[in-house]
């Protein structure tokens, strides 16, 4: 399929070999696909099912399955694990009085969040176009994924985090997969504003999802939901929100599904942002008339965003889909993220956004008794083991966040016992009485 950059906000044209981060008037810039060119709906499904049962590394990615959607690569360009594929499972839809309720795990892919998705295709285009090197700002999943996929490329990858402000198992994976790892006085704000202004002057190949092509990866989260789903979507696709990157991918494919006939009803979003960083939702109150950027701070710390670069691919998400945003407490967040949890669909916090937004938005008469609802799970619980440790244990008030649960009832606090089997077996006993 022909494609081109596109800017969302002038419609100027650019071609998709252009180094560009944004359009000349200061709009994103899409990847944009030429629909005329498109296989027919049939053909497309066609197509991606033949791929299950092929072994080779770009059929095997739940990226690159859907190369006609994505991006046309030669197969010795792609860098893949692969990603994707991940598992859609059924949740109890009863408390909510839903007719359905499912959860697809993005913590599941290979660096253990949803970026894998994205990362794949800008790395493999980075590289496509002889990239020197590869820089990200981060909250933290975005540098862990980069570092994964910069290693794999053989390319030199720097990310800039704020300083303490990320999950220990993010920075983990960002140093040990080799990444240049700088730790800035200043929050992801800073960061990315930084990277934006290094990249373009620096020749540094920059994978926020400000880059088109990350974006184009990550829509094959709808795409896998839906043939997951038997070639359907639910009535609401709830996902959290931060730089608005997902958010925007969803949107995009949903415009694409509905223009190539895979979908003749589109699913509403439901965008969930922490309150404390909350400027979209905010924005959304008054109909996206007017943006303020906010100050942000949250137990979700791969969300605390105030500025997020998406804004306006998101805005267009939200209205093609009649969409919604609300925001969740830092209580709320801990709430979900426990029961999640104990239902092993582990997550990081800002995953759990989506159960507690969906909380709120039925509480609210929002979403209805009788709808049905998908969950994405944007990070695996390893990320972040201080909160996942103290919400397990009942510490909750070591968290620092206020109205938190008192989850002492459930506390599961690990017991130290003597080593022999006698004493440990009597311990069992009583356990199990
Ligand atoms: N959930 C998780 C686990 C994330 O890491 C992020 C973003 C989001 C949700 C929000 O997604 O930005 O597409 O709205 N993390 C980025 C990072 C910012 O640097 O890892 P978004």
């Amino acid at each position: 399929m022909n494609r081109q950059l596109m800017c969302v906000t002038c419609g100027s044209t650019y071609p998709l070999e252009a180094r560009r981060l944004r359009c000349d008037c200061g709009g994103l810039l899409d990847v944009q696909i030429d629909m005329d060119s498109a296989l027919s709906p049939e053909a497309l499904a066609a197509t991606f099912e033949s791929r299950l049962p092929s072994h080779l590394p770009q059929d095997l990615s739940g990226v690159w399955r859907y190369r006609e959607l994505v991006l046309d690569l030669p197969a010795d360009d792609i860098v893949t694990f692969p990603e994707g594929r991940t598992n859609l499972y059924t949740l109890n839809p009863t408390p909510l009085g839903l007719s359905a309720l499912w959860a697809k795990h993005e913590g599941e892919n290979p660096t253990g969040s949803f970026k894998d998705r994205g990362m794949t295709v800008a790395v493999s285009w980075a590289r496509h176009q002889g990239a020197r090197a590869l820089i990200c700002a981060s909250t933290g999943n975005t540098s862990a994924s980069l570092a994964a996929y910069g290693a794999r490329a053989h390319l030199p990858v720097f990310v800039l985090i704020p300083n303490g402000k990320i999950a220990q198992g993010k920075l983990a994976q960002a140093l040990a997969y080799g990444a240049h790892t700088l730790q800035i006085d200043g929050g992801f704000d800073d960061a990315m504003h930084a990277v934006e202004q290094m990249a373009t002057q620096h020749n540094l190949t920059l994978v926020n999802s400000l880059n088109p092509f990350r974006l184009e990866g990550q829509k094959t989260i709808i795409l896998d939901s839906f043939f997951q789903l038997g070639n359907m979507l639910p009535d609401w696709i709830v996902v959290p929100g931060g730089n608005l990157g997902n958010t925007s991918a969803f949107g995009k494919a949903l415009i694409e599904m509905k223009a190539l006939g895979l979908i003749n009803r589109v699913p509403r979003l439901a965008v969930i942002q922490a309150e404390g960083a909350s400027p979209f939702a905010r924005a959304a109150q008054g109909d996206f008339q007017h943006f303020e950027p906010m100050q942000p701070e949250t137990v979700a710390t791969a969300i605390r965003i105030g500025n997020p670069v998406n804004y306006d691919k998101a805005v267009r998400a939200i209205r093609f889909t009649n969409g919604i945003v609300t925001s969740v407490t830092d209580a709320e967040i801990l709430q979900a993220k426990h029961d999640l949890d104990r239902q092993a669909i582990g997550c990081e916090p800002a995953s759990a956004a989506t159960l507690a937004g969906l909380r709120r938005l039925t509480r609210e008469h929002v979403v209805h008794p009788g709808e049905s609802a998908l969950l994405i799970i944007t990070g695996n619980l390893l990320k972040d083991p201080d909160t996942t440790i103290a919400l397990a244990t009942g510490q909750t008030a070591a968290l620092g966040v206020q109205g938190a649960p008192s989850l002492d009832a459930c506390a599961n606090q690990p017991r130290h016992v003597p080593s022999d089997p006698e004493t440990i077996a009597r311990i069992i006993e009583e356990e199990l009485q």
